[in-house]
């Protein structure tokens, strides 16, 4: 493969300047063009390292190439060997995004050169990851592709704050939401639907839309005591958490400014929250990361 510079490597994927891209392209391959490429869509977990699967684990080492994302931990990147190529397509927050095409493309060109492509992303890739529509491009051009699950935010987030999801009395269901706008667009959920105390709804990428939500879920019918607890960093040492309800949350949170990435748990199951009984249960012996904050 012929060297590229940073900036015909952004160039070529589309990357804003900041994405380190050229830690990885800018070197020579070994040749491998006697091997089928591979693309493997792994999910990281929430952060802790210990909530790694072992096979996302085994995919990561003996990876020739992770192409990550910024939802994957600093301690879960430090466990792929330093000899490891690795490639920061990481996406901030009203940051410029690297454009998906330009991940995709990266993907399949590296498979392409015979590589063995780890692409790590933080949660389960497809849970709001976009790991199908990265398959779909590699297996589009007949690269091939598989899956690893990973553990999402939401149920990191319920084990790291012993909140469940669900719980006889409280929660016959749970329902797994995007709190995201479409660009210019309006927040389109069915909100008379969302709006039931039956149910637990977890709420990823919300945090810039909190209060529409939880303005719209009262409007709708959800009572404006719901409690709500806002998890940010879950399962690692970097975990806060802001306790509401709903017509509390959005100033609790512009006050709280926490750090992103952030998930909002609503529903009564957030009354089983206790954070004084939590903190005595994770400061034994081999607790999560969490215990830690
Ligand atoms: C693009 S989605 C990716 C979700 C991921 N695939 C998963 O399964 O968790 C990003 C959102 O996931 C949530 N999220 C991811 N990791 C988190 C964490 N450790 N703590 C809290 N929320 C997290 C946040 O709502 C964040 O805005």
């Amino acid at each position: 493969m012929a060297r590229l510079s940073a900036f015909s490597l952004s160039k070529k994927y589309n990357l804003p300047a900041g994405v380190r891209a050229m830690n990885v392209l800018s070197q020579d391959f070994p040749p491998k063009s006697h091997l089928p490429g591979h693309v493997h869509l792994i999910g990281a977990g929430p952060g802790d390292p210990e909530l790694l699967t072992r096979r996302a684990l085994r995919l990561m080492i003996e990876a020739d190439v992770v192409v990550y994302d910024r939802l994957v931990s600093p301690e879960i990147m430090a466990l792929i060997p330093a000899h490891i190529r690795r490639i920061d397509v990481g996406k901030l927050p009203k940051a410029h995004k690297v454009p998906q095409d330009g991940i995709n493309a990266m993907l399949i060109d590296l498979a392409r050169q015979g590589l063995r492509v780890a692409r790590v992303k933080g949660g389960d890739p497809l849970i709001f990851g976009r790991g199908s529509e990265e398959a779909e491009a590699c297996r589009a051009v007949g690269i091939a592709c598989d899956y690893t699950p990973g553990i999402t935010s939401a149920q990191g987030a319920a084990c790291s704050t012993g909140v469940p999801l669900t719980h006889r009395g409280l929660a016959t269901g749970v329902r797994y939401v995007t709190g995201h706008r479409a660009r210019d667009g309006a927040l389109d959920l069915d909100w008379a639907s969302l709006a039931s105390g039956d149910t637990t709804l977890v709420v990823y990428m919300g945090v810039a839309n909190i209060a529409e939500i939880s303005g719209k879920l009262i409007a709708h019918g959800l009572a404006a005591e719901t409690p709500v607890l806002a998890v940010a960093s879950a399962t690692t040492p970097r975990e806060t958490r802001v306790l509401s309800d709903l017509a509390g949350i959005a100033a609790a949170v512009a006050d709280a400014q926490p750090e992103a990435p952030v998930l909002f748990i609503i529903g009564r199951v957030v009354s089983l929250y206790e954070p004084a009984l939590l903190a005595a249960a994770l400061a034994c012996e081999g607790a999560g990361m969490a215990a830690y904050a």
